[in-house]
């Protein structure tokens, strides 16, 4: 299994959709904060790099096989092919986000923010489907359901990862987190059941079953995904139906069981992006 540049350009795009993602949660949660540029700006950013990225590694094999220069390659594949300007699709829903931002930091009444940010949403979806769009679904038999099933599965672990982001400024600035939780707990729950029956479904469209196949990179890499989502879901659920329901919520024990659940889902996504550059079986 390596971990190249086309997984880190992966995960760099990836980055930039879910801290997009988190400015929707915070937005709907607490309102979000004064000026959304300040997560807005660096998530169009990431997700540009990345995408230029994911081009140019998608080429560097190829140019150093034929030993010719790698960004003019690139060029000429992003001006010969489809599968090139694909790539950078998911730009253009971010130059959109970056005009909900500008409205966002106008815009004063709480009803028309909040309107803005389910736009923002809904812009977030969009990339996530360019995204898909340009990765191995295209390739399947049942590519338009498989389509549809990746776009879910993304949407539902991108969500669950920028609500608990979300969280973590609470986090930091010692404010309770307790009431938080309890309110997005369904939402999460339901987040959960959909990312794991859209993930084995698309895993078998990809031609892997469950139990994984261990022979091949993919099925290790879908092992160890599932094995950080199991984790995820214990924090999740330790501190749902032990923690919170507890006589006096011990904060500080919560805290650590969200900041534990928070690293173990950015771990989930940086072999989600490696899962995505490895070839299926
Ligand atoms: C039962 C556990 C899981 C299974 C079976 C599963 C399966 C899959 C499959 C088959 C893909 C498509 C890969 C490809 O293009 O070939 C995928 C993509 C993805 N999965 Fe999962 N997944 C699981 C858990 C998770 C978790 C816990 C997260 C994150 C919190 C996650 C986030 C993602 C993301 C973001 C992608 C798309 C990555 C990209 O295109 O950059 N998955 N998953």
């Amino acid at each position: 299994m390596t971990f190249g540049l086309d997984v880190l350009a992966e995960l760099t795009r990836l980055s930039g959709v879910v801290v997009l993602a988190t400015a929707v949660a915070r937005g709907l949660l607490d309102g979000g904060p004064r000026n959304p540029f300040a997560f807005i700006l660096p998530g169009t950013a990431l997700l540009a790099v990345g995408c230029v990225l994911v081009l140019v590694a998608t080429i560097a094999p190829i140019a150093s096989r034929l030993e010719e220069p790698v960004l003019a390659l690139a060029l000429e594949y992003f001006q010969t092919t489809s599968h090139g300007p694909q790539l950078l699709t998911p730009i253009l829903p971010a130059i959109y986000a970056l005009l909900l931002a500008e409205g966002l930091r106008i815009a004063d009444a709480p009803g028309f923010r909040r309107g803005l940010y389910w736009m923002l949403a809904a812009t977030v979806v969009a990339m996530l489907a360019l995204m898909a769009a340009s990765g191995h679904v295209a390739v399947t038999e049942w590519d338009h359901i498989g389509m549809f099933l990746q776009i879910v599965h993304m949407a539902a672990a991108v969500a669950w990862v920028a609500i608990v982001l979300a969280l973590l400024p609470r986090l930091w600035s010692g404010q309770p987190v307790a009431g938080e939780l309890t309110r997005i707990g369904n939402v999460a729950l339901a987040l959960v059941i959909i990312l794991i029956v859209t993930g084995i479904a698309s895993a078998w469209l990809h031609g892997a079953t469950l139990p994984w196949p261990l022979a091949e990179d993919y099925g290790r890499l879908l092992l160890l995904k599932t094995a950080a989502l199991l984790l995820a879901l214990a924090a999740a659920g330790w501190n749902r139906f032990i923690e919170l329901p507890a006589a006096g919520v011990h904060e500080t024990r919560v805290r650590s069981v969200l900041g534990f659940e928070a690293v173990v889902l950015l771990l989930a996504l940086l072999l989600a992006a490696w899962l995505t550059r490895t070839p299926p079986p």
